[in-house]
């Protein structure tokens, strides 16, 4: 074996539909994902990104194949342990960010440790720490709907990373960031969720913060073209 693994995909296929508008989206994905890495995907719109790591984090299911993540086999699980896991091990930050609109933005950020089981007052002590770090401190008690989109993203990312996860997994993290803010993103992302035994991984279409990437990821039509180390190169700045 090579390097340790945070996810394992093998032969994952996906269809949408049935009958005569049955659509293949995921074509056999085999793919391993190290720990100890930000790995990204990229590719075109409508390639699959979203479809696979919805597959790889448990919140869609696939048509065949077998997908393990930190060593469990999650295609297995049942429906609870499935749901106690990713709570667990997973921090998400989604293209829509799905904040809950009667929660304030440090409540928010608290949800995962609150589903954890910690109290709701230790919880939102540590929530209020992250969004600071993310430059909201005057605004972190104001609702989703007075929050503008980058804000709504930083406490996105704020409830991704707050439990503290071994993975997190991020559909465009940055996509509606400036460039300083989203920099600050992906080091914050680095710093919580980097070490030898995590792993990030993100979907983007960003060149500005490939210079993140440790591991570069191609999608095509469906498929990994290519699965290979980031080369300071490739890297803008
Ligand atoms: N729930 C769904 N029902 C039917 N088709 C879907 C669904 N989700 C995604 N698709 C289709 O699957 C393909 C891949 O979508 P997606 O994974 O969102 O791509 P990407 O994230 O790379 O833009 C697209 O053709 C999209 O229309
Ligand atoms: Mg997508």
């Amino acid at each position: 074996m090579g390097l340790p693994i945070a996810v394992e995909c093998e032969g994952v296929i996906k269809e949408f539909g049935s009958g005569s508008t049955k659509q293949r989206v995921l074509h056999g994905i085999d793919w391993q994902v190290p720990l100890g890495a930000t790995t990204f995907l990229v590719g075109p719109s409508g390639c699959g990104k979203t479809t696979l790591i919805s597959i790889i984090s448990g919140l869609l299911s696939a048509t065949a194949g077998r997908v393990w993540v930190l060593g469990k086999e999650t295609t297995k699980m049942r429906k609870g342990a499935l749901v106690r896991f990713r709570a667990d091990h997973l921090g998400f930050i989604f293209q829509q960010f799905n904040l809950l609109p009667s929660l304030t933005a440090v409540e928010n950020a608290a949800v995962p440790l609150v589903v954890q089981g910690s109290t709701l007052a230790s919880a939102k002590r540590q929530a209020s720490g992250l969004l600071d770090r993310l430059g909201l401190e005057k605004n972190k008690w104001k609702y989703p709907n007075q929050l503008s989109g980058g804000q709504q993203q930083r406490v996105a990312i704020a409830r991704a990373l707050v439990h503290n996860p071994r993975i997190v997994i991020s559909d465009e993290p940055t996509a509606s960031l400036d460039a300083e803010t989203g920099h600050e993103a992906m080091q914050l992302m680095r710093e919580v969720a980097s070490g030898p035994d995590r792993a990030v991984i993100v979907v983007t279409h960003d060149t500005r913060i490939f210079e993140f990437a440790d591991y570069l990821a191609t999608m095509f039509d469906g498929r990994i073209e290519s699965f290979r180390q980031n080369t300071p190169s490739e890297s803008s700045h």
